[in-house]
């Protein structure tokens, strides 16, 4: 089962793409975390990104291409894969079309979480994420804070801000994704696969909805 998560930084793609990957049983293979492990542990696709991700811009696509080829020929995605924040532009998605041609694979499920953009800085301000690489739970400090005040309920590491979540970075990453990831919708819109779904509200609700959704489109 093949998935695909859009939406604008902030929609919440993080907070349920590990619910459904967790209830689908398949791997969330996020973008973001990924470059931010690999800035961590200081590898060469790692030193290339990070002066990007510090500007609120897109990381070269040389550098995600190859990662994501690595990910979905692993056996790990052998039963299908969500991912999350790649493709981001027109190239990628067709660099993903390639890929997935080769693996002999189709994206069955193509999700828009649609968010009224007036929500989205305070959501990127106030998250606080799970500092435990095998969790990377997001929360926020008012919308879904924490039990205990900096620990994770899930696995109870400290919490912490991520570096590009500083409001004067915002406005730049919301204009990134308006020029070259919004025009994914309609890439996408053009196959029967694209499914919206509204991310204002529960994430509760949101999730209910979504597991509906992949239900009807793929079966899932
Ligand atoms: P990435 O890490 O992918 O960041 P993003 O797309 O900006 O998305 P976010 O992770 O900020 O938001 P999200 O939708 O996951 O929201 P979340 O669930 O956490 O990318 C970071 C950078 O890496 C990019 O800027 C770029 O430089 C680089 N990069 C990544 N992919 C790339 C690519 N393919 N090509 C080139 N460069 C790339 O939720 C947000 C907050 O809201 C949380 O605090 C959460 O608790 C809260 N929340 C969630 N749902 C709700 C709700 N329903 N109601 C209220 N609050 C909610
Ligand atoms: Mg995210």
């Amino acid at each position: 089962m093949q998935i695909l998560f859009l939406g604008a930084p902030g929609a919440g793609k993080g907070t349920q793409c590990k619910r459904v990957a967790k209830q689908l049983n398949i791997p969330h293979l996020s973008s973001g975390d990924l470059l931010r492990e690999a800035v961590k542990a200081g590898t060469e696709a790692g030193v290339k990104a990070k002066s990007f991700m510090d500007q609120g811009v897109l990381v070269p696509d040389d550098v995600l291409i190859a990662m994501f080829r690595d990910k979905l020929s692993s056996s790990d995605c052998a039963k299908g894969f969500l991912l999350d924040g790649f493709p981001r532009n027109l190239a990628q998605a067709e660099a993903l079309d390639a890929m997935l041609k080769e693996i002999k694979k189709d994206l069955l499920c193509v999700v828009d979480l649609k968010v009224d953009p007036s929500l989205l800085t305070e959501r990127i301000t106030g998250r606080r994420v799970c500092t435990n690489k095998a969790c990377l739970t997001p929360f926020h400090i008012k919308f879904q804070p924490p039990a205990k005040e900096g620990h994770c309920d899930t696995c109870g590491s400290t919490l912490m801000t991520r570096d590009d979540d500083k409001e004067e970075l915002v406005a730049k990453r919301l204009t990134t994704y308006n020029e070259q990831t919004a025009p994914l919708i309609e890439y996408y819109g053009k196959r029967s696969i694209l499914k919206t779904i509204n991310g204002d509200g529960e994430p509760e609700a949101i999730f209910t909805e979504l597991l509906a959704a992949l239900q009807s489109k793929c079966h899932a």
